[in-house]
């Protein structure tokens, strides 16, 4: 397997960038919260939403949080039993262009959950247009450059009409990328592919 070089943006398909069966990408997107999981790729976001909700304190309205690019929507189960414990009211909603993917985060989740799961794109979801929060974790390496420009400047205006400017982007680093290779090479029956 050819070296990545981390000096530049990496033009590479994924198996979930493609047409790809229901069965394969829920399996890609369960082991993906998986590296989640053990990457602790959860904690910049929810240290973030711990300095917001701080701040929101004194308001009496739900803080409206949009996942962009939920995939399998482990994120937003994670902030739903934060919330619950910290007493927060919230209202979740995912987003996801793909609707397989919005069907196996559907799946995954609890019956008794209130998230909203919506397939689209974040421009035309009216829920996501007045979020207070919008995050995106491991979303814009599928977006092509233009796209990027255009997502981050519809993140900053849907984010500042709930009243917060702020745009939580997870990042990936050359460790995650080096795990993410030897889980997906290691793990028998894994549906990734990193070539
Ligand atoms: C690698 S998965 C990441 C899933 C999840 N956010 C996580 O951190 O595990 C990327 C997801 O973004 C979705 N996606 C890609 N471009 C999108 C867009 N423009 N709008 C909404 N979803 C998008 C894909 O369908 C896929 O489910």
């Amino acid at each position: 397997m050819a070296e990545l070089d981390f000096s530049r943006r990496a033009e590479l398909e994924e198996l979930i960038d493609g047409p790809c069966s229901y069965e394969d990408l829920r399996d890609c997107l369960r082991d993906l919260s998986w590296v989640n999981r053990l990457t602790l790729a959860y904690r910049p976001t929810m240290e973030w939403l711990e300095r917001v909700a701080d701040a929101q304190a004194s308001s009496s309205s739900a803080l409206r949080i949009v996942d962009v690019g939920c995939g399998y929507g482990d994120t937003l189960r994670r902030i739903e039993r934060w919330a619950k414990k910290r007493g927060l009211a919230v209202e979740l909603i995912g987003v996801d262009l793909n609707a397989n993917a919005v069907r196996a985060a559907r799946k995954a989740t609890s019956a008794g959950s209130a998230i909203v799961w919506v397939v689209g794109d974040a421009y035309s979801c009216a829920a996501a247009a007045d979020a207070d929060v919008v995050i995106a974790s491991l979303v814009m390496h599928h977006m092509a450059e233009l796209e990027i420009v255009r997502f981050l400047a519809w993140a900053e205006h849907a984010a500042q009409l709930g009243g917060s400017s702020t745009t939580c982007i997870a990042r990936r680093f050359r460790t995650t990328c080096s795990a993410w290779r030897c889980g997906a090479h290691g793990g028998s029956g894994s549906s990734v592919r990193m070539e």
